[in-house]
Formats: structure tokens, sequence, C-alpha cells
């Protein structure tokens, strides 16, 4: 269907599969659609996910990671803030040891009444997207030359992904807690989305190699402040101040973390042009999926589909943005600019400068033929029915 074909920009790029031999990185490149079933179990959803391909980083370049550790220090680390000076979601919420508490928490249910139940989907999505952090930390820590060693690593990168998951966590919390307090949403089938969630993983192709992960995750921390930004934007038009200005602050904080991530890149493109301009395109080949693109909520085997749908309609994660993103990325990265490249080199950088307007064409081209979407129940506002 044409809305579901809008939701994925990147579709065309898919090609048939070849069997036979599964290693070859030449070969994996090719194959940006091999999937595989894995097994379903009562605490996993139903769920597919790619050939697995682990540490396509030759061990030398793991070197490069190490010799970085002062520059992450003095560039990387200053992007963190004091916890001192960090807001904490009690900044936003009732306080619960206040005479006041009963009164406050009536007033945020009457705001939230005014926001109708597609938003909340919206909202909802985010939040459990959010909530599945642990997820994300375990990602950064697969990444060769940059995992935090112990748990309690003194490297400038270990330090980094900690802080950066702390960082993090007040998102979930903050998102969790408006929510539960709004009375309007089934917070076990919440609760249980995340738990699956969680227990799914996720599937991002960043093969342990750090200069896949952090194209990555400067990807994902632009989306998430383009949609908790958009997630503000119309809490302001329903006329919740507050929640837009908890989504604001959340949008802020990913915002910061874009800029370090982004940073990280640029120094890589420094130092390997060549090299990161093949892991660009590589990743864009293989399309940036959503970090909680295995949702599920124990009955809608597409529930991300459903939630992707929604906010796709509703302007706060859209197709268009995510060749905004790449776009973005590729003047942010200087791509066009790059000299010097090997062969391949320069086939990814013709591949990554005239990708975006061929994500919008065809974009423009589904919602040309876009029929009226259906509606279906979401269990996460009690099976009340949402337009797609
Ligand atoms: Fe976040
Ligand atoms: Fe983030």
């Amino acid at each position: 269907m044409a809305y579901r074909l809008a939701l994925r920009p990147e579709t065309f790029l898919c090609v048939p599969q070849p069997s036979g031999r599964r290693n070859a990185r030449s070969y994996r490149a090719r194959m940006a659609c091999d999937r595989v079933d894995a097994p379903k179990r009562p605490f996993t959803p139903p769920r597919e996910v790619h050939v697995q391909v682990t540490h396509s980083m030759p061990p030398q370049k793991i070197e490069i990671f190490k010799s970085l550790e002062n520059w992450a220090e003095n560039n990387i680390l200053v992007h963190l803030k004091s916890v001192e000076k960090c807001w904490q979601p009690q900044d936003f919420l009732p306080q619960p040891s206040s005479e006041g508490f009963y009164e406050e928490v009536k007033e945020l249910r009457e705001r939230s009444k005014e926001i109708p139940d597609d938003y909340f989907v919206c909202l909802i999505g985010d939040m459990i997207t959010e909530e599945a952090l642990p997820t994300y930390q375990t990602m950064l820590n697969t990444l060769d030359g940059v995992r935090d060693e112990t748990g309690a690593s003194l490297s400038s990168w270990a330090i980094w992904t900690r802080a950066w998951t702390a960082e993090e966590n007040r998102h979930g919390d903050l998102l969790n807690k408006y929510l539960y307090l709004s009375g309007r949403v089934d917070m076990k089938q919440i609760e249980k989305t995340i738990q699956y969630l969680i227990g799914s993983g996720m599937d991002p192709r960043t093969e342990n190699n750090p200069f896949l992960g952090f194209i990555y995750t400067s990807f994902q921390e632009r989306a998430t402040f383009i949609s908790h930004g958009n997630t503000a934007r119309l809490a302001k038009e329903h006329g919740d101040l507050k929640l837009a200005q908890i989504c604001g602050t959340i949008a802020s904080d990913e915002k910061r973390h874009e800029t370090a991530y982004t940073k990280i890149v640029d120094k890589l493109f420094e130092i390997d042009p060549n090299g990161m301009v093949l892991a660009f395109a590589d990743m864009m080949k293989k399309k940036i999926s959503m970090p909680a693109h295995l949702m599920y909520d124990g009955r809608d085997d597409n529930l991300f589909e459903h939630f992707s749908a929604v906010t796709q309609r509703l302007g706060i994660y859209t197709a268009k943005d995510y060749a905004d993103i790449l776009e973005f990325l590729v003047t942010r990265w200087k791509v066009g600019e790059l000299t010097d490249l090997s062969g391949k080199g320069n086939r990814a950088q013709d591949f990554l400068c005239t990708l975006a307007p061929r994500i919008r064409r065809l974009e423009e081209r589904a919602q040309g033929k876009a029929k009226k979407a259906p509606t279906i129940p979401f269990s996460w506002i009690y099976d009340r029915q949402v337009q797609l």
C-alpha cells in the first residue's frame, strides 16, 4: 500500500538475494535485504533479522580509536552536562510529597484530555523507544575499539557511553511518568511492549564496526531530535504547554548528542576519508533502521509499521525527514568535496550525493498514489481505533 511505501524510503534499494556463500563483504553489499527468521520464544516476538555480519573493521584500524582517546576527552566529553546542572524528570512532574500533588495531577489530566489518540500513539511509541535504552548501550558496547571493556573503564569512549546512557535514561523516565499520570493509556500493554522490545534487541547492522556505528548514532540522534521536536510542536498546538516543554527539553538533549556523534564522524572523515565514505554509503544502502523496529505488544505483528504510519501521517517523523537527515549529514561531512578517493570511494560519494533527491522523488510518487489508509485498534490506548 502506498502509505507503507512512504515509510520505507529506501525500499527501492532492495535487490533479490542469491543463495550460497555468506561472508565476503563485497557480496554482503548486494544482500541488503537478506533476512533470516529468529526463532519464536515466549519472551521474544515473531521477527526477522538480517544475516548477522560481525567485526567488519580491519583490526589495524582499532589503533585509530586508541590514538583518539585524548581527542575524545577534549572534544566529545565536553558535550556531556554535569549531573548537577542536568534537568531531571521530577522537574516537569507533579511533586508527590507536596500538598498540591492531587491538584497538579488533575490539571495534567485535564490538559491531556484535549490531545487526540493518534498523537498519544506517537508519544507512546517514542516513549517505548526511549525505554529500550539497555539495547542502545549494548549496541554501543558491541563496537570494536570503543566498547566499555570492564563496565567501569576509564577510556574516554567508555566514559562517554555510560554518561550518554545516563542522560538518555531520563527521557524514557519522564515520558513514562507523564503518560502514566495522564490516565489515557493502557500502561500494562505499554509495559509489555517495552519488555518484548528489550528482549528482542535491535538489528542496526553496524557489524561491531565503529565507522558504521557512529554514522548510525549520528543519524539516529538527529532523527530523535526531529521527532521529539515535532511532538513538542503538536503538544503546543493541542494546548498542552507543559507537555510541549517536556518534549522540547528532550529534543535539546538529542541535539547535543547529535553534535557529539557528528563530531566523531567529522574526525574519522579527516583521518580516513575513503573508509568513511564507504561506511556511510554502506549504512545508507542497508537503510538506517529505527531503534524500535522490532517492537511488539503481544498482539500486532506489524506494530512498528503501524506506529510509523501514524508518525508519518502526523508529520512527527516522515520519509521526507529521512531524506533531509541524509542530506544534512552529506553536507555536514562535506561528502561532495572529498577528493583522492578510490574507485569504490568515488562511486560511494556519487551514491550518497544523489540519494536524498531520489528518496524524495519516490516519496512524492508514493504520496500521489496514496489511498486512504485503514483505521486499526492500538492496544496501548485500550484498542481505540486510530487511522494509519
Ligand atoms: Fe533519547
Ligand atoms: Fe538520543
